[in-house]
């Protein structure tokens, strides 16, 4: 039998505040993972400035490649596609990324796979759980998404739920900012959270109709800042640790709840997690004591796999290559692209 060939993948992800770009081979062997974070820039100003965003991203992407093929041991020449985030996102900060994976596509003569950073998010489980093949749910939860995604396949996807005002992430973060945690939110709150008290404050679990695969995360964020605002007026003070650890419990309680409740409906047997607020500690914990209980299989990549990374991009490019995806140099970024959009 003839060898099959090995695929070379270069992958670059700038679609909000990390500069990143990873060799991948044959889609789930990471030869290299550089990742240039802005995120002690963007913590002064409390949240992400798209403008100083897509700055550092020119200052850092081409250093942030060379880097990439040097500990892969490659050169431009030796890979045999260019993947790219091309949306959701800062639109100012995708292009940057976008503008330069089209440049080296031209220059090298390699093709060019644009890829959705969503769909990155939710291949990041293949890269470590070497044996994971859809179908399968995935719960995705980052910094601007929360969405209930059921894949039935490589590349296809149908979203059963989405959030209807706040993502998962913005929540951590609003509430991060309200009990004087700053950005980002969402670690400050894991670290909190584990020296508090989860039934310290009961605040609600919105799951929304029986039926509904929907999230809504705004009524929660409210309640926590109603719940600061009176102990503020009443002259008592609050416990930080108690209101990350309740608000957290709260988040979590909904999260692991609908996924399985769509994992069984679905009559899928495995599960898997994705996306910046999936490297939280407690979402872990509970999420794999449920599936556990449930009978389902659960993957759940490494924290820094679940973070916005390039590693996820080639690997979804991976197999929109071998799907025969190709994209013309006209390839523009869109910075609400949805899922399965192409
Ligand atoms: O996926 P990601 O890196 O970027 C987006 O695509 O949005 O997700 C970033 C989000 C931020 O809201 C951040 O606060 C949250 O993920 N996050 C966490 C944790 N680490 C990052 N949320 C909860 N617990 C964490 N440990
Ligand atoms: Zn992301």
């Amino acid at each position: 039998m003839e060898d099959k060939k090995d695929i070379f993948i270069l992958a670059i992800e700038s679609s909000c505040d990390e500069t990143a770009a990873a060799i991948v081979k044959n889609g789930r062997d990471v030869l290299s993972n550089v990742i240039s974070s802005q995120i002690d820039l963007h913590t002064l100003y409390g949240g992400v400035v798209p403008e100083i965003a897509s700055r550092k991203h020119i200052e850092a992407i081409d250093g942030v490649i060379t880097q990439a093929l040097q500990e892969a041991g490659l050169a431009l020449n030796d890979v045999d596609a260019i993947g790219v985030t091309y949306g959701p996102g800062l639109v100012g900060a995708l292009l940057v990324g976008l503008a330069e994976a089209k440049a080296l596509a031209f220059a090298a003569g390699k093709p060019l796979i644009g890829v959705h950073h969503i769909e990155g998010h939710i291949c990041a489980n293949y890269i470590e759980n070497k044996n994971l093949e859809p179908p399968y749910m995935a719960l995705v939860v980052s910094g601007g998404h929360s969405h209930l995604v059921y894949v039935s396949d490589y590349g296809k996807y149908e979203i059963l739920g989405r959030t209807r005002d706040d993502a998962a992430g913005e929540a951590y973060d609003k509430v991060a900012r309200a009990i004087g945690m700053g950005y980002p939110g969402g670690p400050k709150i894991d670290a909190a959270a584990k020296k508090g008290n989860p039934n310290a404050v009961r605040f609600p679990r919105v799951f929304l109709e029986e039926d509904s695969y929907d999230f809504s995360f705004s009524g929660l964020k409210s309640a926590v800042l109603n719940y600061v605002n009176k102990q503020k007026m009443m002259g008592e003070d609050i416990v930080p640790e108690d209101i990350a650890a309740s608000f957290q419990q709260s988040v979590v309680e909904v999260l692991v709840g609908k996924t399985i409740k769509a994992a069984k409906d679905r009559g899928v047997a495995k599960i898997a997690l994705a996306g910046g607020v999936a490297s939280n500690s407690t979402l872990r914990e509970k999420m794999k004591n449920a599936c556990e209980k449930e009978g389902f299989i659960l993957s759940i990549p490494s924290p820094i796999l679940c973070t916005d990374n390039a590693a996820m991009i080639g690997c979804a490019a991976y197999y929109e290559y071998l799907a025969g995806v190709r994209d013309g140099l006209d390839l523009n970024a869109n910075p609400s692209l949805r899922l399965g959009d192409r």
